[in-house]
């Protein structure tokens, strides 16, 4: 793999469409997405088998009959078909609630919500290159990150948020320089810990976490579940 080069910045108001759009495609869209994680749980179970079962029953039927049975076939095998597709949309809704429940809180002002600029020990980064759709934009932000000292009770304890690479540019180490680059500048501004919630779905950030000395701290339920699989968050800790 060439290696890839990308710069470090701090986040720009003019960044906004193209770090939502990350944000969306790194949670719902993308191979790696914690929706298509648990879209392959729900679509592998044995329940499902069952229904891949009717489906192709009714389609055999459909084309292998006439009369009643031919009528029974197609309505089997429409029917599956679309229950198969609610399940799809259903479990899709949930992630882009999930994201976009993020563009209204901490994501509505990123400028504001994580201080770029000042002197608190929050800011929030991207990594971009330089852009093969000139029409667009020069740049394209492959991967961005939050540091957010708001959610502790002191200025010593801050968080990392929204580590988002794009499906395209994994594994060239984006994820890593981001951490990094963040963590040298919490420590410039006396964060000593550091923390960061990620669920059982995003299987890469938590190996990225873990390629990085992080420990994993205390789980907890998200209030979702399909097929059976629980969402639960793990709190990792780094101390600096
Ligand atoms: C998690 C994420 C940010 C990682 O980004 P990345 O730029 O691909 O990560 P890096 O290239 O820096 O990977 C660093 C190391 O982590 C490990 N790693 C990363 N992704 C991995 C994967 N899919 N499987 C196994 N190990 C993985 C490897 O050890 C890797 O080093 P290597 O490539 O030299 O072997 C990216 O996959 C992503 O955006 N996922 C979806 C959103 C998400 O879950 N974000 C986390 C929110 S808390």
């Amino acid at each position: 793999m060439g290696k890839l080069f990308f710069t470090i910045r701090p986040y720009r108001p003019e960044d906004e469409e193209q770090v939502k759009d990350l944000a969306f495609r790194s949670v719902v869209d993308g191979s790696g997405s914690p929706f298509y994680f648990m879209l392959r749980h729900v679509f592998t179970t044995s329940l499902f088998y069952f229904y891949y079962f009717l489906f192709l029953a009714g389609f055999t039927a459909a084309i292998s009959f006439t009369g009643i049975r031919r009528v029974l076939g197609i309505t089997l095998f429409h029917g599956v078909g679309f229950f198969m597709l609610y399940i799809y949309w259903n479990v899709r809704a949930a992630f882009v609630d999930y994201v976009e429940s993020a563009f209204r809180t901490d994501m509505a002002n990123i400028m504001t919500t994580y201080k770029v600029g000042d002197k608190s020990p929050s800011c929030f980064w991207v990594a971009e290159i330089p852009s093969t759709n000139l029409w667009k934009s020069s740049y394209e932000i492959v991967g961005c990150v939050g540091l957010d000292s708001s959610t502790s009770a002191d200025l010593k304890t801050a968080e990392l948020r929204r580590l988002y690479v794009s499906p395209s540019y994994r594994r060239h180490g984006i994820a890593t320089a981001l951490v990094n680059n963040l963590m040298t500048f919490a420590r410039e501004r006396g964060v000593t810990t550091l923390y960061s919630e990620t669920s059982n779905l995003q299987v890469a950030a938590q190996f990225v976490y873990s390629s990085q000395g992080w420990t994993v701290g205390e789980s907890k339920n998200y209030p979702y579940e399909a097929g059976g699989l629980k969402v639960q968050f793990k709190k990792f800790y780094k101390s600096l």
